[in-house]
């Protein structure tokens, strides 16, 4: 039978992030949903409640450290110390390399890598204490595939890819896994936003080029994420773990 954890979900407020809070809190653990989106957190969080979940959720920026350690004090107060992190919160912006602005970059790998560093920062020592600790970081494929006009957000996923496993090196024998997924073509709201901003040239969103034959959703990306979290998956670490439809070999 599942122990009930505590489980914080940064971007829990939406696509994928939203999927696996569902998930978490369908087999059983306390959910904090962090969003920077505090409305859209807050609703997710009621709707867990409502189907009988244990749940909560906090309006944060995860680049801003004060307020990610203000948050995670609020989560062990209310639910407990934090026992599983899942980082999927991040920005996303297309802009050709020779006209990136200084800021673009910079805000980009605040919230995508800074706010990776932050979250796992102020969350490890909870585990460290328990002697048990998932930690699942949130990648891309685009560090796997050739990706034009993304580099800010392509160099802050590589950048998560590396901390990943540079973390789950230094924790691997306290009991705590890191693993990064790498997803592909997952129709959320950011995918939907690349859509309108880029064009779909294929007219199916890209389904047509992925070998399964179409989209990910939230549920693939919940389903590699809560195998990853559980009690079973204790000697995998340090890895990218690809939902891609077979899309990246
Ligand atoms: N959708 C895809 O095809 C795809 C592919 C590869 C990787 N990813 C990655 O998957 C993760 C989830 O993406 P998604 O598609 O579900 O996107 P999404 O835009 O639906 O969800 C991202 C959530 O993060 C939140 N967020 C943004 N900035 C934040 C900040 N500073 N602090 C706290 N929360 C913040 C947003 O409010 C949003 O709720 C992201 O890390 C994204 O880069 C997505």
């Amino acid at each position: 039978m599942h122990v009930g954890r505590v489980a914080v979900v940064t971007g829990g407020a939406s696509g994928m992030g939203a999927s696996i809070c569902e998930h978490l809190a369908r087999r059983g653990d306390r959910v904090a949903v962090l969003d920077v989106n505090g409305d859209a957190a807050q609703q997710m969080a009621e709707n867990l409640r409502g189907r009988g979940a244990q749940a909560m959720s906090c309006s944060v920026d995860v680049s801003d450290r004060a307020a990610v350690e203000e948050t995670l004090a609020q989560v062990r107060g209310e639910l407990g110390p934090v026992e599983i992190l899942v980082t999927s919160a991040a920005i996303s912006r297309w802009e050709a390399f020779s006209e990136i602005p200084l800021d673009s970059w910079e805000r980009v790998l605040a919230v995508n890598l800074t706010g990776t560093f932050h979250c796992l920062q102020a969350a490890i020592p909870d585990m460290v204490a328990a002697g048990w600790g998932r930690i699942v970081t949130i990648t891309s494929s685009a560090v796997q595939i050739m990706t034009s006009n993304h580099a800010h957000y392509v160099a802050s996923k590589g950048g998560v890819v590396a901390l990943t496993r540079a973390v789950s090196s230094e924790y691997a024998q306290l009991g705590i896994t890191a693993n990064t997924i790498a997803p592909h073509i997952i129709d959320t709201p950011m995918l939907r936003q690349a859509r309108a901003e880029l064009g779909d040239p294929t007219g199916d969103g890209g389904a047509s080029r992925i070998p399964v034959g179409r989209l990910g959703t939230g549920d693939d990306i919940a389903a590699a994420c809560l195998y990853l979290c559980s009690e079973e998956a204790s000697y995998i670490t340090g890895q990218l773990f690809g939902v891609n439809g077979g899309a990246v070999a």
